[in-house]
C-alpha cells in the first residue's frame, strides 16, 4: 500500500496541522471544510504559524483546499482520507457515509478523534468498510508532537495497518503506537490523569501554583509548564470538557472519578473568562501597573491573583529518589503524585495496552516526559517504592512486581519500533565515564556522547567529555529534547561575578581545543542535533565532521542577543562555509559581510530547509523526519567512513581594516535608525574585529588558530563589559533577552 494522495477533512486546528505535517513529508493533500473560504484561512494559517508548521514554506503548495460540497470528488483519488472534525458523534457519521460512497476502493479513513471509541465511530460501517477504517490520534502541535496513537477496531486488514504505522512512522517521523479501544487511548489517559493528580493535591496540601508547577515539573522530568502552567495553556474550559467525556465513559470504579471532581475555583474562573492564555488569564495572569507588565499567579484558597513568586527546590536535574526522600512539603507532594500516577498506570495494564512500556513511550512522546510512570518506578527502586506505599488491591501489575521485587522488571525501551534508537542501545551499551554535564558510552566499535545538563547547556565537564570520547568513532547524540541550548551563562556569569575572567578563558580555551580536537581527530565525529542548537551546542556541530539532523531543529548563533559573539570557532566555521560560494570568489568581502549579518541579526533557522540557507546546515547533512533514527544514520555514517581521511585545515585571507570600515558603517546606520544602541555598537564593532580577520590584509594568510584567538580576544572584553553582563543576567533572571 502507498500513500501518495491524502485529503483531510475539517481545516481546524489538528486538521491544518495534520495537513500541514503531510506537505512537510512531501505528501499531496486536500483541505476540505464546510467552505472553501474556512480552509482557505487554515491555509494561510499555515503559513503565517509560530513555530512554523512547515519544515519549508514554499511547501504550502501542496496544500489545495476546497469544500465538502463542490470539490468532494478528490476523495475518490486518494489513498488515505483522515476526518478531523468537530469531536461530534453525528457530524462524523454523515462524513463516513459521504466517504466511503466515493472512496476508491482500499483507501484508508481515519478519524483524529481523541476520545469517541472506535466501537461507536464504525458502528455504521459493514465489515468491509471496517477493515480500512481506524483512528489515528495525532497531538497538538503535529509537527512538534512526536505521539500518534492507531487504534484498531476487530475487522482491520492488520497489514493495512501495519503499512500505515510504517508509513507514520518513517514519512511522518512519529512514535505510531497502536492501542486498544479505551477512553483517552494511552497518553491523555494517564496524562489527563497526573494533571490532575498533581493539581488536586495541590489543593489537598495547600501548597501555591508556583510551587506545585516548580515540583511538578522538571524535578520530576516534566516539561516546566508545570500543571498549573499546561492547564493555562491547553484551556481551562476544553479541560473541563475532556474531564466530563472521561467520566462519562470510565466506569464508576475508576481511580479518575475521585480526582476529576469539579472544583469550584476552576468553575468560577471559567464562568468568569479566566480560560487560560486564549482568555482573560488563568491560574497565571499578566498584570500591569507603572506601565510595567509582569506575571501573577492565583491564590488556591482565596482565587485572589499576587505577583508570581519563584520558588528555588535547589534542584537542578531530574532527581526523583532524593526529591520523594525530602521530609518537607515538598517531597511530601512528589511522593504523594509520583506514586498515584504509578499506581494508575499499572492498574491499566493489561487493559489498556499488554506492553506497559507503551504508556511510558506515549508520556513521553505525547506529553513531553522525560520517564513515563514505569521508568519513575524502576527510578525509586521496586523496594524503595513496596516500602512505602500504601494499599493497591486489584492491581495485579503491582501485585505481582511486589511478589517478585524484580528490580529490573523493565526490561527493553521503545517496543513499539524495530529501529534501533538510542533509548534501546544504552542499556546495552558500556557507560565509560560520567560526569555532572555529561555521559559517556561505548556502544560496539564507536562512542557516544550524551549531554545531561539543563537544555543540554555546556560547561568545562561537556567538554572534558567531548574530548575524551574521541579514542574511537563519536556520536554526539541526546535523549532528551534540545541537542544544546549553548554555554551554560550561569556557569561563566557564577566567574564573573567574581571578577575571576581567567577561569571564563581557561573555559572558552577548552571549548576551543575540544572542537578542533572533534574536526581532526583521527576518528569521525557525527554530530545528531534534534531541537535546540544553538551558540556553542552549533559550534560543536559545526566542527563534527558529519551531521545527522532532526526535522525539528531550532539552529543558529545567537550570542549577539546577550552582548556576546561566538567564540568556540562558530565565526570561523561560518566565514569558511561562506568563502567557499561562487560569489566569494569574486569579492573577498562578500562572506566575511554575509557572516556579519547573519552572526550581528543572530539569526536562527526552525527546520534544515531554513538552515541550509543561511549555511548553518549544508546540503550533505542528513536530514530525517524521524527522530528515533537519528542514531541508527548516524551509525550508517560512522560504517561507511572507516578510511576516514582527517579534513585539511581550512585557511582565510580576509581584508582587515577597510573590510571592518565597511562594517562599521554598516553599524552606524543602524544606530542612526535606533535598530540598535550603543552596547550594540560595541558588540557589532567587535564581531567587526573578529570577521575582518583583525589587523591583517587580504594577503595574509590567516589559520584557525588565528581565529580562534580573534574570537576569543573579543568575547573576553564583551565578557568584561558590565553592559553585556547586565544583559546576561536579565537572560538569566527571566528567560527573556533584553530588547536593543
Ligand atoms: P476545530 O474546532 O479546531 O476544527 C474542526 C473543523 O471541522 C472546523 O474547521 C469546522 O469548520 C470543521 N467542520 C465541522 N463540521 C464539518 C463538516 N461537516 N465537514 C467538514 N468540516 C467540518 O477542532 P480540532 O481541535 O481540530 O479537532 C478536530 C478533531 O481532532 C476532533 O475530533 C478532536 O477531538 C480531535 N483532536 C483535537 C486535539 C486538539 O488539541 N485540538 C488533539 C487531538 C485530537
Amino acid at each position: 500500500m502507498e500513500i501518495k494522495k491524502v485529503v483531510v477533512i475539517g481545516s481546524g486546528t489538528m486538521g491544518s496541522g495534520i495537513a500541514a505535517h503531510l506537505c512537510n513529508a512531501n505528501v499531496p493533500v486536500t483541505l476540505l471544510d464546510l467552505t472553501t473560504e474556512i480552509s482557505e484561512k487554515a491555509r494561510d494559517r499555515i503559513h503565517k504559524s509560530r513555530p512554523p508548521l512547515l519544515i519549508d514554506k514554499s511547501k504550502i503548495n501542496n496544500i489545495n483546499v476546497g469544500n465538502i460540497n463542490d470539490d468532494f470528488d478528490v476523495v475518490k483519488d486518494a489513498d488515505w482520507i483522515v476526518e478531523a472534525v468537530v469531536e461530534r458523534i453525528d457530524i462524523k457519521h454523515n462524513i463516513y457515509e459521504k466517504i466511503f460512497e466515493s472512496r476508491k476502493l482500499g483507501a484508508i479513513v481515519s478519524s483524529n478523534t481523541s476520545s469517541i471509541p472506535i466501537k461507536i465511530l464504525s458502528e455504521k460501517l459493514n465489515d468491509d468498510q471496517k477493515k480500512d477504517f481506524c483512528i489515528t490520534h495525532f497531538f497538538n502541535p503535529v509537527r512538534y508532537m512526536g505521539l500518534l496513537e492507531i487504534v484498531k477496531n476487530e475487522n482491520n486488514d492488520l497489514d493495512k495497518i501495519n503499512s500505515l504505522k510504517k508509513f507514520c512512522e518513517i514519512e511522518l517521523g512519529k512514535g505510531a503506537i497502536i492501542c486498544n479501544d479505551t477512553p483517552g487511548f494511552l497518553g491523555n489517559r494517564v496524562g489527563v490523569y497526573a494533571m490532575q493528580v498533581a493539581m488536586t493535591e495541590a489543593f489537598k496540601m495547600k501548597l501555591s501554583i508556583e510551587e506545585a508547577d516548580a515540583i511538578f515539573g522538571r524535578p520530576m522530568g516534566i516539561p516546566k509548564t508545570g500543571v498549573f502552567g499546561l492547564y493555562d495553556l491547553i484551556g481551562i474550559d476544553l479541560m473541563a470538557d475532556v474531564l466530563k467525556s472521561f467520566i462519562k465513559e470510565l466506569p464508576q470504579t475508576d481511580p479518575f472519578h475521585i480526582v476529576a471532581k469539579e472544583i469550584p475555583l476552576v468553575k468560577k474562573l471559567i464562568d468568569t473568562g479566566y480560560t487560560g492564555k486564549k482568555g482573560k488569564g488563568g491560574f497565571y495572569r499578566m498584570n500591569k501597573s507603572d506601565n510595567q507588565k509582569f506575571l501573577e499567579a492565583i491564590n488556591l484558597v482565596s482565587g485572589e491573583y499576587s505577583k508570581v513568586k519563584k520558588i528555588d527546590l535547589g534542584i537542578e536535574s531530574v532527581d526523583l529518589k532524593n526529591l520523594i526522600k525530602r521530609k518537607d512539603k515538598y517531597g511530601e507532594y512528589a511522593w504523594s503524585v509520583i506514586s498515584k500516577i504509578i499506581k494508575y498506570a499499572s492498574s491499566l495494564v493489561p487493559g489498556i495496552t499488554e506492553k506497559f512500556n507503551d504508556i511510558d513511550e506515549a508520556m513521553r512522546l505525547g506529553f513531553n516526559w522525560e520517564m513515563g510512570p514505569f521508568e519513575m518506578l524502576k527510578e525509586i527502586g521496586v523496594e524503595n517504592f513496596f516500602n512505602r506505599v500504601d494499599e493497591y488491591k486489584n492491581n495485579n501489575f503491582l501485585i505481582n512486581l511486589s511478589n517478585s521485587k524484580n528490580e529490573n522488571f523493565y526490561g527493553e525501551r521503545q517496543l513499539y519500533t524495530e529501529i534501533e534508537t538510542l533509548g534501546k542501545i544504552k542499556p546495552k551499551a558500556i557507560k565509560l565515564d560520567k560526569n555532572k554535564s555529561a555521559e559517556i558510552y561505548r556502544f560496539n566499535d564507536f562512542n557516544i556522547v550524551e549531554f545531561t545538563t539543563k537544555a543540554n547547556a555546556l560547561d568545562y565537564d561537556s567538554m572534558d567529555s567531548l574530548k575524551n570520547a574521541t579514542d574511537k568513532p563519536l556520536i554526539i547524540i541526546n535523549e532528551s529534547m534540545q541537542f544544546s541550548a549553548g554555554v551554560n551563562l550561569t556557569y561563566t556569569m557564577n566567574f564573573a561575578d567574581k571578577g575571576d575572567f581567567k577561569s571564563i578563558e581557561k573555559f572558552l580555551k577548552h571549548f576551543q581545543e575540544t572542537c578542533s580536537h572533534l574536526k581532526y581527530s583521527k576518528y569521525p565525529v557525527v554530530s545528531a542535533p534534534s531541537g535546540l542548537t544553538l551558540g556553542g551546542g552549533f559550534e560543536i556541530l559545526v566542527q563534527s565532521n558529519f551531521v545527522t539532523s532532526h526535522t525539528n531543529i531550532v539552529i543558529g548563533l545567537v550570542e549577539t542577543i546577550v552582548g556576546l559573539v561566538p567564540a568556540g570557532g562558530g565565526c570561523k566555521e561560518m566565514l569558511w562555509r561562506w568563502s567557499q560560494t561562487e560569489e566569494a570568489k569574486n569579492d573577498p568581502d562578500y562572506a566575511p559581510l554575509k557572516v556579519f549579518d547573519i552572526i550581528g541579526y543572530a539569526k536562527t533557522a526552525t527546520s534544515p530547509v531554513e538552515a541550509e540557507v543561511l549555511k548553518y546546515l549544508m546540503p550533505k547533512d542528513k536530514k530525517i523526519m524521524n527522530r528515533n533514527s537519528l542514531l541508527s544514520v548516524s551509525k550508517k555514517i560512522l560504517q561507511d567512513n572507516i578510511n576516514f581521511k582527517i579534513p585539511e585545515e581550512c585557511k582565510f585571507n580576509l581584508s582587515g581594516n577597510s573590510l571592518k570600515e565597511k562594517m562599521i558603517k554598516i553599524l552606524e546606520k543602524l544606530y542612526n535608525e535606533n535598530v540598535i544602541m550603543d552596547h550594540g555598537m560595541e558588540v557589532g564593532k567587535e564581531l567587526a574585529n573578529v570577521l575582518s580577520g583583525g589587523d591583517t590584509t587580504i594577503n595574509k594568510t590567516l589559520s584557525e588558530d588565528d581565529l580562534y584567538k580573534l574570537e576569543l580576544e573579543s568575547f573576553m572584553r564583551l565578557m568584561e563589559n558590565k553592559k553585556t553582563q547586565d544583559r546576561i543576567k536579565h537572560t538569566l533572571a527571566t528567560g527573556k533577552p533584553l530588547v536593543n
